[in-house]
């Protein structure tokens, strides 16, 4: 009986020793100490052994039982601890900074461009980017065969609809809606069949403007786009009109800054002119007004155009306008 006790006294060490999951640890003890584990059998044998032999086996078989109890707990304490360390956390590590978002750079040319027309009291007003041919042209005093539609190369969704090549059709939509005094700006997108090359894109942004008053004249044109120019680029910054033609402004004309670069000397950015040309502009066209039942005797106005994504470039010192729509993060995270 002694050496049936010691033998499984040692095969129990040897078999605990290699065990590293705490589930086997659970077997080992059913095992020896379940209910018809090895251990529990022989301590049944125990009462049919003689008066003498009782009380010494019977302690010794007591004893292992305990023995064996402490090392499987001590074994399954020691396993968790392990496992512990392994995950252990150091905080003292720097941690990982969150991605927070941030703005577009033509998100920001656009925001920065509306707070200087809401200075000169200017309200913005919004417009559909799918439009009808009739706002798009038509009403702008650009009927179908007029050679002007051959500039704007257009996206046609139906016979009749089109997304719209610029934002001037906003102006005859705010225009039928409200009765003057009108100051107002529309941006948005805008869409043409042009070639993409870097300074073109088949969509690009445009902010338009239109105010109608009694009295307006083309000196108002001048001095709004001029204070927008100063306050945008800075005070030294001239301002140049030259004749153009637009089917909705008369007179029309096209309008420069003087080169934010070289201060009007003449660099690789103005390509040597001194001048950086914007937008169109002039007074708007009677037959306009006439289409939106505009007493063409009391009223005048004065509407200009300009694209978001020249004055961004000009500004932030981009030389691709595709940079804007790649959605780099290395080139959008600079802003
Ligand atoms: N809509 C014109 C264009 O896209 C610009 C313009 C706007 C001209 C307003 C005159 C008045 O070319």
């Amino acid at each position: 009986m002694k050496a049936k006790i010691k033998e499984i006294e040692e095969k129990f060490h040897s078999e605990i020793k290699n065990i590293s999951l705490p589930e086997h640890l659970e077997e080992i003890r059913v095992k020896y100490l379940g209910r018809k584990g090895i251990l529990t059998s022989l301590l049944k044998q125990v009462s049919i052994l003689s008066n003498d032999e009782k009380p010494v086996f019977g302690k010794l078989l007591n004893n292992l039982k305990t023995n064996m109890s402490t090392r499987i707990s001590e074994e399954i304490a020691s396993i968790k601890s392990v496992k512990r360390t392994e995950v252990k956390l150091d905080i003292s590590l720097p941690g990982i900074k969150p991605l927070i978002g941030f703005k577009h750079p033509l998100t920001l040319i656009t925001q920065e461009i509306k707070e200087i027309f809401f200075g000169l009291g200017f309200e913005t007003v919004t417009g559909p980017e799918i439009e009808t041919e009739y706002y798009n042209f038509e009403a702008l005093n650009t009927p179908e065969d007029h050679p002007a539609r051959d500039e704007h190369d257009s996206f046609y969704i139906t016979s009749k609809d089109l997304l719209r090549t610029h934002t001037s059709p906003v102006q005859i939509r705010v225009m039928e809606k409200q009765k003057p005094p009108l100051r107002v700006i529309a941006h948005g997108r805008c869409f043409r069949r042009d070639a993409t090359d870097a300074t073109h894109s088949p969509i690009f942004h445009q902010v338009e403007g239109l105010a109608v008053d009694t009295n307006i004249t083309f000196g108002d044109l001048k001095g709004v786009l001029e204070v927008f120019a100063k306050q945008l680029f800075g005070r030294q910054t001239k301002i140049r009109f030259r004749p153009d033609f637009f089917p909705f402004t008369e007179p029309s004309a096209e309008y420069a800054f003087s080169c934010v670069n070289c201060k009007g000397k003449g660099c690789r950015i103005c390509k040597n002119t001194g001048w950086l040309e914007i937008g169109g502009a002039g007074m708007v066209d009677p037959e306009v007004f006439k289409m939106v039942h505009y007493d063409t005797e009391k009223y005048s106005g004065f509407a200009f155009g300009m694209g978001i994504e020249r004055i961004a470039m000009i500004k932030y010192h981009i030389h691709d306008i595709r940079m804007f729509f790649e959605n780099d993060l290395r080139f959008l995270r600079q802003f």
